[in-house]
């Protein structure tokens, strides 16, 4: 649906790797040209009508993250450059300052690089114990699986919402009840999630949140930190510079301004930030339960073409999400992904930064296949047709 919107979609491409990132809607281009073109100044500090016109632009733009994932308030929400620096700017911000030795974080080895290689940065210098939740049998999160290794020490779970190989839609809210009682905290990596269907961070109960807006049809260099803002308060800038400080002297006494600015240090990615206001405007006017019942019903339809391919070995048949991973037999990812690239078709082929998940898939390439809301089913029976071409394997040698 609302393929017009999309101008890369009139070139004659099947993209099937929103999961890496999303194509951009011509209403990014256009608010970033004019940003550029007509008022292209700094934000929060100018005297001038062009400045103020971009402060309110930017302001309107936390204001319309926080209504996308329902925070209570705008201070919870602070711009950074994308997922990974969210995270990062939680774990070294944040947990760095309460974490200790005799602690324990749990991950689960589903998670993208971005979710695991902080943590272990973090543990080599703190010393904590890192654990993995089990995954079950189809490699998804189950609350039984957290229960058998949260205890005492335990003092933060960080997962995926959506996981990037697997798929999986993890049981958060009732995770995140169960680590409440025990007093954990809960990091939620949203990268695969919040462009495909609806997140309520006040309904989750979540205590932070990162996302990218490439991912969500929004600008590269530009993401989201959403933290609860008790425990934004107590988190330490770990960048300091222009933009993030009220005043400081010579003898090296220092005041940061008030959430979320004193965590937006230097001039921040204005054009991406007024971009992606513009972007969830046109979001909000679709709506993301429409969004995620679209690409339900597509990831459906996939998954009963692509068992009629019997080469294909499926790895997560019954996960929800509009992630599809598999192989064909006998041909390596890679090469599959090159070949249907001959048909304009873009797949993602490798390990998907999930470097540790062959633990658990014992594999370490597959293909996957990730849609988007203006995907179609005719697209699929062409990607599928491929798939079922007799002489596939000749042609790839
Ligand atoms: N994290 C992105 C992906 O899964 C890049 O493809």
């Amino acid at each position: 649906m609302n393929r017009e919107d999309f101008s890369l979609l009139k070139q004659d491409i099947i993209y099937f790797d929103n999961g890496a990132t999303a194509l951009k809607p011509n209403v990014l281009a256009k608010s970033t040209s004019d940003y550029y073109n007509l008022y292209s100044a700094n934000a929060h500090r100018g005297d001038y009508d062009m400045s103020i016109i971009v402060d309110a632009k930017y302001e309107e733009t936390r204001g319309l993250v926080k209504e996308f994932i329902h925070a209570k308030d705008e201070s919870e929400i602070v711009f950074t450059s994308g997922a990974t620096d969210s995270l990062n700017k939680i774990i070294f911000g944040y947990y760095k300052n309460i974490l200790t030795e005799k602690d324990e974080v749990l991950l689960t080895k589903s998670e993208h690089a971005s979710n695991v290689l902080p943590w272990f940065e973090l543990r080599d210098q703190l010393h904590f114990k890192i654990r993995y939740i089990p995954l079950d049998q189809e490699h998804k999160v189950t609350l039984e699986n957290l229960k058998t290794v949260l205890n005492s020490n335990t003092k933060v779970i960080s997962i995926a919402h959506i996981t990037n190989v697997v798929g999986d839609i993890r049981p958060l809210k009732e995770m995140i009840a169960y680590a409440h009682e025990q007093n954990v905290t809960v990091v939620v990596d949203g990268a695969q999630s919040v462009a495909h269907m609806p997140v309520d961070v006040q309904d989750l109960d979540l205590d932070f949140l990162a996302f990218s807006a490439h991912k969500v049809y929004g600008p590269t260099g530009l993401g989201v930190l959403y933290g609860k803002k008790e425990l934004l308060e107590n988190m330490q800038p770990i960048f300091f510079g222009g933009g993030m400080n009220a005043s400081f002297s010579s003898d090296g006494i220092r005041l940061y301004d008030d959430l979320p600015y004193r965590l937006e240090a230097g001039t921040q990615n204005i054009a991406g930030v007024l971009g992606f206001g513009s972007v969830l405007k046109y979001l909000k006017n679709i709506g993301m339960d429409k969004i995620q019942a679209y690409e339900r019903d597509l990831r459906f339809y996939a998954i009963s073409k692509l068992k009629e391919v019997k080469e294909v070995i499926l790895y997560n048949e019954n996960s929800e999400s509009s992630i599809i991973t598999f192989n064909y037999d006998s041909i390596f990812a890679q090469d599959l992904a090159i070949y249907l690239n001959k048909y304009q078709i873009c797949v993602r082929a490798g390990s998907h930064c999930a470097k540790i998940l062959k633990d658990e898939f014992q594999i370490k390439n597959t293909c996957r296949i990730s849609f988007a809301f203006y995907n179609t089913k005719e697209e699929v029976d062409k990607f599928i047709d491929i798939l079922k071409n007799p002489n596939i394997r000749n042609e790839i040698i």
